[in-house]
């Protein structure tokens, strides 16, 4: 597969999940080290799944790209979502805000999205795209990277889209979100399977099953549920 794409598909396959170093095909960055130590990719900086997000009109034409539809289906990650007129939903790692206008209507008026990012760029982003697009239930919210920023018991659902394998201690962050969550709660992780051809590098890749476990130990029921998307896996923690 490598051989024949562009190189603007090289772009899009590493960069979407933000492995940072923009014009280097995924399959390049395999051996790289990463877990806890030093990074040697571009765009890595220092220790942990640190990447520069800056640039949102590069990852804007990559995570907005129209083509992302037929295989990201956002009505089917919605509907895995479960959420009623009304709800509380976080997006954590919302980008640039591609997951945004499915959460707010699904919600509707009286629910509320919380669009968190890390990046200022992206929350200054989704600011004018939610201003811009009228989109009154929904926020962004700049996060630090360890700590979500929401009140004990204040969501009804997380969405994590290609950004848990970006946190640094998930069992610490999986108990965080456990504690956020309301009654009948859950976050729903959406992230690469180690076959996809897109993706960010192998070596920071997990398994579905890592992410169960992972939020298993922070105190969440979790399951890998049954989802069509070609090159994402789907695992949901609900609270206790
Ligand atoms: C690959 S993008 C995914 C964006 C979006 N979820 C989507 O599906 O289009 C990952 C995003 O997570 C953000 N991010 C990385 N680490 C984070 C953390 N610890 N907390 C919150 N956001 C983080 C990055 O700034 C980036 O915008």
């Amino acid at each position: 597969m490598r051989l024949k794409v562009s190189a603007g598909v090289l772009v899009s396959l590493c960069s979407f999940a933000g492995c940072g170093g923009a014009d280097e095909p995924a399959d390049h960055a395999a051996g790289h080290p990463h877990a806890g130590g030093e990074h040697h990719h571009p765009g890595h900086h220092g220790p942990g799944h640190h990447h520069d997000f800056s640039d949102v009109e590069r990852f804007a034409s990559i995570f907005d790209d129209p083509a992302r539809d037929a295989w990201q289906r956002p009505a089917e990650v919605v509907a895995r979502l479960e959420l009623a007129t009304g709800a509380v939903v976080a997006d954590l790692g919302a980008g640039t805000g591609y997951f945004v206008p499915h959460l707010s209507a699904a919600v509707g008026a009286s629910g509320r999205v919380l669009a968190l990012d890390t990046e200022p760029a992206m929350v200054a982003h989704m600011e004018r795209r939610l201003r811009e697009a009228g989109l009154e239930n929904a926020q962004a919210r700049r996060v630090a990277p360890d700590d979500p920023g929401l009140a004990p018991g204040s969501v009804d659902r997380v969405l994590v889209v290609d950004t848990w394998h970006h946190l640094e201690d998930r069992v610490r962050y999986a108990r965080q979100l456990a504690e956020a969550l309301r009654e009948g709660g859950f976050v729903l992780v959406v992230d690469f399977t180690e076959e996809s051809p897109h993706g960010p590098p192998q070596s920071m890749r997990l398994s579905a099953e890592t992410v169960r476990r992972e939020l298993a130990e922070g105190g969440l029921a979790a399951e890998v549920v049954e989802a069509p998307l070609p090159y994402q896996f789907v695992v949901r923690g609900a609270r206790r």
